[in-house]
């Protein structure tokens, strides 16, 4: 397996005012193409800050970080975003739709980044929703319809320019359980499919469906196990009509 990333001794001080406070410590970290990666530990304990760094969305005070071989530590502001768009993928917990664009425009937005014409970012864009099972809704705004939808539409999202990694960030913290364990299906879905994905999650259920644990405590990586045989989430199925008989089995 090859590393789609690699993060050498990283370190991030947040500076407030005359305040210093080192939010990671030091993390060294390799993620391999095709690794399913739940990020855990206690709430302060640096994940955000790590998917931020992770992410380029935000730069490491010190240390090295190689994205697909290439040193993405010192790029300018323009290059990172421009690698962002290309290289990453980004799924949060608040869904982060545009509530006055319907789901095929939220879909197409990183391909308006890109670039692309209308035609092939309409195509592209319903490709994805396909892929998520919401193609029947490209034209409804987010808020007509459920949380698990939206979820499933910023998943399309960022698909959108076959990512080298999908980040999600407390994916399934605005779920109930039952939506949870079908976002979960989704990403399994997608790490069959070749997708590398890192989620950060306090669920230890969530945790269970994923290949690797990694943990961190007071900005320090404090384990990273692999999981043999990850717990496979049960698709309830897209269109709901046999969702209701499954659950009340
Ligand atoms: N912009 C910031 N300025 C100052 N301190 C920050 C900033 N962002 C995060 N921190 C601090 O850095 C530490 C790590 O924060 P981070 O958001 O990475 O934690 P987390 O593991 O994601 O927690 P949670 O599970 O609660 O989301 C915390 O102590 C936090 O208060
Ligand atoms: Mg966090």
């Amino acid at each position: 397996m090859s590393a789609i990333l690699k993060l050498e001794s990283i370190t991030k001080t947040y500076t407030m005012g005359e305040m210093d406070f080192q939010a990671l410590k030091g993390v060294s970290l390799e993620i391999f193409d095709g690794d399913m990666v739940a990020l855990m530990g206690p709430s302060g304990s640096g994940k955000t800050t790590m998917m931020q760094v992770i992410g380029l969305l935000d730069r490491p005070t010190s240390g090295e970080y190689y994205l697909r071989g290439r040193d993405v530590t010192e790029l300018t502001e323009n290059e990172r975003s421009e690698a962002r768009n290309l290289e990453i993928g980004f799924v949060f917990q608040a869904f982060h739709l545009l509530s006055r664009q319907n789901l095929l425009e939220n879909v197409e937005v990183p391909l308006t980044y890109a670039g692309w014409n209308s035609r092939d970012r309409r195509d592209r864009a319903m490709q994805m929703l396909e892929k998520v099972g919401l193609a029947d809704k490209a034209r409804n705004l987010p808020s007509q319809i459920s949380g698990g939808q939206k979820q499933r539409v910023a998943v399309a999202r960022a698909l959108t320019m076959s990512p080298a990694i999908l980040l999600a960030d407390e994916p399934t913290g605005n779920l109930d359980s039952r939506t949870s364990e079908e976002i979960m299906a989704l990403f399994q879905e997608l790490n069959d499919e070749g997708s590398t994905v890192v989620i950060v999650t306090h669920e230890p259920d969530i945790g269970a469906h994923c290949k690797r644990i990694v943990r961190l405590r007071d900005g320090l990586l404090e384990s990273d196990t692999i999981q043999a045989n990850p717990r496979r989430a049960l698709a309830y199925g897209t269109n709901a009509p046999n969702a209701v008989s499954a659950i009340s089995i």
